[in-house]
């Protein structure tokens, strides 16, 4: 049958024949240069300490740390982005601010290590740091107090800025964090570090096992701060605000259940829109991968292959350097 009722037969499989074919005709493919690895590194241990809810993932010493960075850049990674665990906690967080807290240690070791070979993020919020485990400091009411927040952002992107960052990654969600950071790092003279802004970032269930791995002690939720799952317009007032306040890159987080927003915002924007795909996506993948319901790397690969999908210029996963090898050796 050469026609369909009269029509010349349009046959889309045509394309999809063979591998060969398949490969060629391809419209979107993760690289390893968009890959953003996230590492935590934690306070006095001498040994890594597995995250027991995301397989693979572990809390890394300031040695094997090192290690990570070394192999991320020899995969082909673009970025890391660093998360400190410190051995003391307190109600505003003091060792994000301490030149010689572990993240601060921890930034400085690795450029020293890695240079500029790719771009060293930090996460720029008092959660792992603050024992109520709140992303910012508490009013006498015992609410999160935005402004008085936003003081201790500046004073922890001095220190991070002085330890190294390339970029700083805003996430804790207070109204004005951008540009009182930018207004701050530039005072300092780093006009050159850059602001990765997490700009929708929901009040998320799939933060779960994150919360095991930066040792939260967080009691209730994030949901005056962080966006709520029902919303999309907003966070187009959330993106308009942060490019004004001078952001250099945005972010939808989570990834998977947000594709929509991540879609609104490149759609948008001229600068690179990131995508954060954090622990419960991980942690549901390699469960189900675990019990032999899913195809790990297929499965894995497909979720990164959805963002590029969406528009995604950047993809922080703790997949990383493990996909950048096979997207390396798949070319
Ligand atoms: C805040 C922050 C969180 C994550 C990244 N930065 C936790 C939160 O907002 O509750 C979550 C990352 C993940 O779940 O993988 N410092």
């Amino acid at each position: 049958m050469s026609t369909y009722g009269g029509f010349p037969a349009a046959r889309p499989r045509r394309l999809r024949g063979s591998a060969a074919m398949r490969r060629m005709v391809a419209e979107h493919r993760p690289h390893p240069a968009d890959l953003i690895l996230p590492a935590f590194v934690r306070e006095g241990i001498s040994e890594p300490v597995p995250i027991s809810s995301m397989p693979g993932v572990v809390q890394h010493t300031r040695d094997t740390l090192r290690k990570a960075a070394v192999e991320a850049v020899e995969a082909g990674v673009g970025g890391l982005m660093l998360f400190g665990v410190p051995q003391a906690k307190d109600a505003v967080g003091s060792q994000g601010t301490d030149p010689q807290g572990i993240l601060q240690v921890a930034l400085r070791d690795v450029r020293a290590e890695i240079g500029d070979e790719l771009v060293v993020m930090s996460d720029l919020c008092l959660d792992e740091y603050t024992d109520h485990g709140h992303c910012g400091v508490l009013d006498d009411r015992g609410r999160v107090d935005n402004d008085a927040t936003l003081e201790r952002y500046a004073e922890m992107a001095r220190v991070q800025a002085e330890a190294g960052a390339h970029v700083l990654g805003p996430s804790g969600m207070m109204d004005g964090q951008i540009g009182h950071v930018r207004g701050a790092l530039d005072a300092a003279g780093y006009e050159d570090v850059s602001l990765f802004a997490y700009t929708a970032k929901y009040a998320s269930a799939f933060y779960g096992p994150f919360r095991e791995a930066v040792g939260s002690s967080l009691k209730g939720d994030r949901k005056t701060y962080q966006q709520d799952p029902a919303n999309a317009a907003e966070s187009l007032r959330e993106l308009a605000l942060d490019l004004e306040e001078g952001a250099d890159m945005v972010m939808v987080k989570p990834g998977l259940p947000y594709l929509d927003i991540l879609r609104t915002f490149t759609e948008r924007v001229s600068v690179p829109v990131g995508v954060y795909q954090i622990s419960g996506e991980y942690a549901m993948v390699e469960a189900a991968a675990e019990k032999g319901w899913i195809e790990r790397e297929r499965a894995i690969l497909e979720t990164l292959t959805s963002f590029k999908r969406a528009g995604a210029s950047l993809v922080l996963t703790y997949w990383a350097t493990e996909a950048a090898r096979w997207l390396s050796r798949d070319r």
